[in-house]
């Protein structure tokens, strides 16, 4: 059977920049994958070729064998491919809870507007916004927001979702709770690809990871086995001593 998403070649140049540069990688059904690499790597160029945002300069998408290469970011969602993105994007004007009913009807499945609203309300429960439903998104804290990212692109009911930066910026009580999400989401047999700084964070919640530096791919495989990886150690994680006990347990706000 073929992977859920199955990325291979992709590319993307600017100018004589190799933002993206043959890279592969797949991700199975209900699997977490950690996307780590210094700034300026390719992480988020890689989300926004993958789901459409740009057209790849080479190389092919597919999602559940079925090639999704170059389509249109509304197409993408429709066939189950969901993103936050690094800098929030919320509606501003609108309700918490119109943002995320945006979300559902035009997500994966068609639904009418009492539907939409029904998806939305049970996400924002899942993510705990439910009490801030009524607010304007422009109200919400740095966390609210991102959370409110993650709840819209929920609503669009994915079976894979990219997550870029999500815990950036977030104190280490909303991280937690943000965790908390997360594992929640794997346990619904949702598939995570997530961009993350945060080291002890994407260790402690990834299958696998994958690293890139300078567009490529220099490594990919269970958290311990990247984290001690030499190379990787050298572009990005820095301290081989700090390296090695990243992959040690992390609070998800459930205990003290
Ligand atoms: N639209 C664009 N036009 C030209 N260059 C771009 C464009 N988008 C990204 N780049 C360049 O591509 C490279 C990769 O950028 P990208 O944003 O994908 O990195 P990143 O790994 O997400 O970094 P960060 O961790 O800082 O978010 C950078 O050198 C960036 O300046
Ligand atoms: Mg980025």
């Amino acid at each position: 059977m073929s992977a859920l998403l199955e990325v291979t070649g992709l590319c993307k140049h600017f100018g004589g920049l190799r933002a993206v540069d043959e890279v592969s990688f797949t991700v199975e059904e209900g699997e977490i994958l950690g996307l780590i690499g210094p700034n300026g790597a390719g992480k988020s160029t890689l989300f926004n070729l993958i789901t459409g945002v740009m057209p790849p300069s080479g190389g092919r998408v597919r999602l559940a064998g079925t090639d999704i290469t170059g389509w249109p970011p509304y197409r993408v969602v429709r066939s189950g491919l969901a993103r936050t993105h690094q800098i929030v994007r919320p509606l501003n004007d609108m309700t918490v809870l119109d943002n995320c009913t945006v979300g559902a009807c035009f997500g994966s499945e068609t639904l009418g507007l009492s539907q939409a609203r029904r998806v939305a309300g049970e996400i924002l429960e899942l993510v705990a916004l439910a009490d801030c439903r009524h607010r304007l998104a422009s109200s919400l804290t740095i966390a609210g927001k991102k959370r409110l990212e993650v709840a819209r692109a929920l609503c669009a009911r994915p079976k894979l979702l990219l997550l870029d930066e999500v815990l950036a910026g977030l104190n280490p009580t909303e991280v937690g709770r943000m965790i908390q999400v997360f594992r929640a989401l794997r346990k619904g047999g949702i598939a995570i690809v997530m961009i993350e700084h945060l080291m002890q964070a994407v260790m402690n919640l990834s299958d696998r990871v994958v690293v890139l530096n300078f567009g490529r791919k220099i490594a990919e495989g269970r958290p311990h086995e990247v984290a001690t990886d030499a190379g990787v150690v050298e572009a990005y994680l820095g301290d081989p001593h700090i390296a090695a006990r990243l992959t040690g347990p992390v609070s998800d706000g459930a205990t003290p």
